[in-house]
């Protein structure tokens, strides 16, 4: 195993900034130092004058190769996790599914045998909860002995993940006897279904219409909704993807009383609006179809939304950046809801550029540096059992280390990026800033955007958690 010196650069973490060389062997942190002390081993230097060296990304919410709507993610845990790598992110978190009417262990074998020998970095699992019947309720001990200690559930897509207040409830107490975090989707899809239904019929077919019939009030009520069964159940609750100013306002009305409330936005919910949805104006490029690019769920919002999250992460409303990263191509999937927005695949590229864009937050002066290292590292590590493993530059830590070089520009778009998708939500936009090196467990793996590692498929190793601990 090299050993390596990462020179002469910034080190910051979610705490403090300070001029440090880190000295890296047998996959770990050993040494932070004043700059400029000598070695007398061999090691290989990275000379990191005038950039910054940040814990590599940590991305908890990603859809690697996800069945969805009748077609498969596009990005599966090769693709997906060497893109990871590419935009400075060094630790995926996916989504394991227990099917209806079987088992999570099978869920989860079958998630392990996607990723095996394909996976770029490391990587853990949630489980998605589709029915919390006493057997699963039992098999929840058993996730967490194999280090899945956080389950989704879905108040959403019923007939598909939805589950009932009751099920929610039940997991949650159990959740409580045994650590674990329960992470919502928090929108009510059977009003939801309704809406989608009477669009259609009155012949609204266009991608907007996926905005349209998921207003935020749905958001809002089901944010609410999971924060009071989790109340009653005395148990921490963490909501994904939370896309807007009046779910937000239920987690700081939550946190403000004191209740373990946490929360995650995406990337697509602070540069993304609405608008992305309704494509080019009539007779332009694609049409009003370019916007199937832009559908997730929860969809995208009016651009007066960005404020309050980018308000919200500065104030700790907030505690994570993730991307729900669900790719799906423009041909052959997202055009399996031409003539009926409904049957668009629901969701976004995003693992490789989530470290880009939230840097701009910083260059704009929404976040601060440390911030950032924050919400894109340190706050997932702690929340979902990692930490101070990952998410910290630490003596004792995994040496997954970003060397941030602020100067470089990049233009994103199908052409720089690395993700298996043919279309990119943010094409052509000029963002400030690059990875220069990227280590996972001390190895270089990307080198001015090359990969170098020799070893690409199944080098990552998967990461057991610990349970909730905050
Ligand atoms: O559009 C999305 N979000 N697709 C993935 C499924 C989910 O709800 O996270
Ligand atoms: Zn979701
Ligand atoms: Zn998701």
């Amino acid at each position: 195993m090299t050993r390596t010196l990462i020179k002469g650069g910034t080190v910051v973490t979610a705490s403090d900034t300070f001029a440090a060389d880190v000295y890296i062997d047998n996959g770990k942190i050993q040494a932070l130092h004043a700059p400029g002390l000598k070695y007398v081993d061999d090691h290989d230097v990275i000379d990191a004058t005038g950039q910054y060296v940040i814990p590599g990304g940590i991305d908890c919410h990603t859809h690697m190769s996800l069945p969805f709507g009748g077609t498969t993610a596009s990005d599966d845990f090769h693709t997906g996790t060497v893109a990871a790598a590419h935009g400075g992110t060094t630790t995926i978190v996916d989504f394991a599914i227990q099917s209806k009417g079987s088992s999570m262990r099978a869920g989860l074998d079958a998630w392990f045998a996607k990723a095996e020998g394909q996976v770029a970095i490391d990587y853990g699992f949630h489980m998605i909860m589709t029915e919390a019947n006493p057997q699963a309720l039992d098999e929840m001990a058993a996730m967490i002995r194999e280090g899945v200690t956080s389950f989704k559930m879905f108040m959403a897509y019923p007939g598909v993940f939805l589950v009932d207040d009751q099920q929610i409830f039940r997991a949650m107490l159990r959740a409580g006897e045994l650590g674990a975090l329960i992470t919502m989707h928090a929108e009510i899809g059977l009003p939801i279904d309704v809406l989608v239904q009477r669009a259609l019929s009155e012949g609204h077919t266009a991608p907007v219409y996926h905005a349209l019939t998921r207003p935020e009030v749905a958001e809002a009520t089901g944010t609410e909704r999971a924060i009071a069964l989790a109340e009653m159940a005395k148990v921490p609750v963490y909501m994904v993807h939370l896309s807007a100013q009046r779910a937000l306002e239920r987690v700081m009305e939550a946190r403000d009383r004191g209740l373990p409330v946490y929360a995650e936005t995406c990337p697509q919910y602070l540069f993304n609006t609405e608008d992305d949805l309704r494509g080019d104006p009539p007779g332009v490029g694609d049409g009003e179809w370019k916007g199937a690019g832009y559908v997730c769920t929860p969809p995208l919002r009016p651009a007066h939304h960005h404020d309050h999250l980018w308000r919200g992460l500065k104030n700790y409303d907030l505690q994570v950046v993730a991307t729900d990263h669900c790719p799906f191509c423009m041909k052959d999937q997202k055009e399996l809801g031409r003539g009926n927005f409904s049957k668009i695949p629901n969701g976004m590229p995003g693992v490789e550029t989530r470290m880009h864009l939230l840097y701009e937050g910083v260059t704009q002066g929404k976040i601060s540096m440390n911030r950032f290292v924050e919400i894109t590292s340190t706050a997932p590590a702690k929340l979902f059992g990692m930490y101070p493993k990952k998410g910290n530059i630490c003596v004792g830590a995994d040496a997954d280390v970003v060397v941030w070089d602020p100067k470089r520009v990049k233009v994103l778009g199908t052409s720089t990026l690395h993700m298996n998708v043919d279309y990119s939500p943010y094409e052509g936009r000029r963002v400030p800033g690059s990875p220069s090196h990227v280590l996972s467990r001390g190895e270089l793996v990307v080198k001015d955007d090359v990969w170098v590692a020799k070893r690409k498929q199944g080098r990552g190793q998967f990461v057991r958690r610990a349970t909730f601990g905050l």
